[in-house]
């Protein structure tokens, strides 16, 4: 029985895997990228600020470690160098952080090989970061709508363009997008972040048909999330009225928290997922259904 390995465990097992999480500071990439570590993998968390990615970090130890909640965002208030120092030697063994802004499309390939250095080439790549400027129509600028196009849909491709190389080379890569209800139909004031959601659906499909090619192992699928409580929803879920509206458009009349998101990131992220790729899978309490 020594060398015997389950069939959940082969299939859901992260050993020995490596994900870089982008947008891993807070909300939904915060607990992918803490579900994906539960799982075995080495993560290497993304966002801009560094303190803010290193709080994220400690958080998600002690969960490993202590059984320890997570909080849904991470502050920078919250850092403490002192407690960073003394943690570090254990948690970069599994964790690393990068202060890095994805939306400078040109340095992506500079990131990549960042992040191969601390424990080689990522083999799951998760693209959460992203915003919604929220704007009428009328006011949406070329700048507003340039960036968000920028941020939520073109980084997603040059990053997985830097490291999908690598994981060819490996035999095995699965990369895992940011889609949204507005993937599929459109929301008030949501004209760039809809376009670029809209846009998310279909560069899954192509990046699948380009690289879930033979030999290569790679899968490319996108998760897309209904309302869930994080910084990106905090102008709606600062009102009442627009919550209770919410609920009860949701089959199973309640909004996300996000450790919801936490199963379909292990799932998409493991070999449970080798035949599925160019998928675009809700994770909406049934909000699409109705
Ligand atoms: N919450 C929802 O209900 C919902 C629904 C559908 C889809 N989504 C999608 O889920 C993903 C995560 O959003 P969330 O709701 O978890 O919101 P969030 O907490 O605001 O997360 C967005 C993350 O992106 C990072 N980020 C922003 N600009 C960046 C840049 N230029 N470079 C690197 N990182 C950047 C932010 O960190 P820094 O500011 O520190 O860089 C932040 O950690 C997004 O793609 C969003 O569209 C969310």
């Amino acid at each position: 029985m020594a060398n015997w390995t389950s069939l959940p465990e082969k299939l859901f097992s992260l050993d020995g895997h490596v994900a870089l999480v982008t947008g891993a500071g807070s909300g939904l990439g915060k607990y992918m990228a803490h579900a994906v570590l539960h799982a075995g993998a080495n993560v290497i968390l993304v966002g801009r600020g560094l303190q803010r990615l290193q709080v994220a970090a400690m958080e998600m130890y002690a969960s490993l470690r202590d059984d320890k909640p997570m909080g849904h965002d991470s502050y920078v208030e919250d850092f403490d160098q002192a407690k960073w120092d003394a943690l570090a030697p254990e948690l970069s063994k599994r964790l690393a952080c990068i202060a890095w802004d994805v939306s400078k499309l040109e340095t992506l390939p500079e990131l990549a090989a960042q992040a191969k250095a601390i424990f080689g080439a990522p083999d799951i790549l998760i693209n959460a970061a992203g915003l919604n400027p929220r704007k009428p129509a009328e006011e949406v600028t070329p700048e507003i709508y340039e960036y968000t196009l920028r941020l939520n849909l073109s980084a997603p491709f040059f990053l997985a363009q830097a490291l999908v190389p690598d994981m060819k080379a490996q035999g095995w890569g699965h990369i895992i997008n940011f889609g949204s209800l507005q993937s599929f139909r459109a929301f008030p004031n949501g004209l760039p972040y809809g376009a670029s959601k809209g846009g998310v659906a279909q560069l899954t499909r192509a990046m699948a048909e380009a690289w879930s090619t033979p030999g290569t192992g790679i899968t490319a699928n996108a998760v897309a999330p209904g309302f869930f409580k994080t910084q990106l929803t905090a102008p709606l879920f600062s009102k009442p009225e627009v919550i209770r509206a919410l609920e009860k458009q949701t089959t199973m009349r309640r909004l996300g928290g996000c450790d919801d998101v936490q199963g379909l990131a292990i799932f998409l992220a493991s070999h449970a997922s080798d035949y599925i790729t160019g998928q675009v899978i809700g994770v909406d309490g049934g909000w699409l259904a109705i």
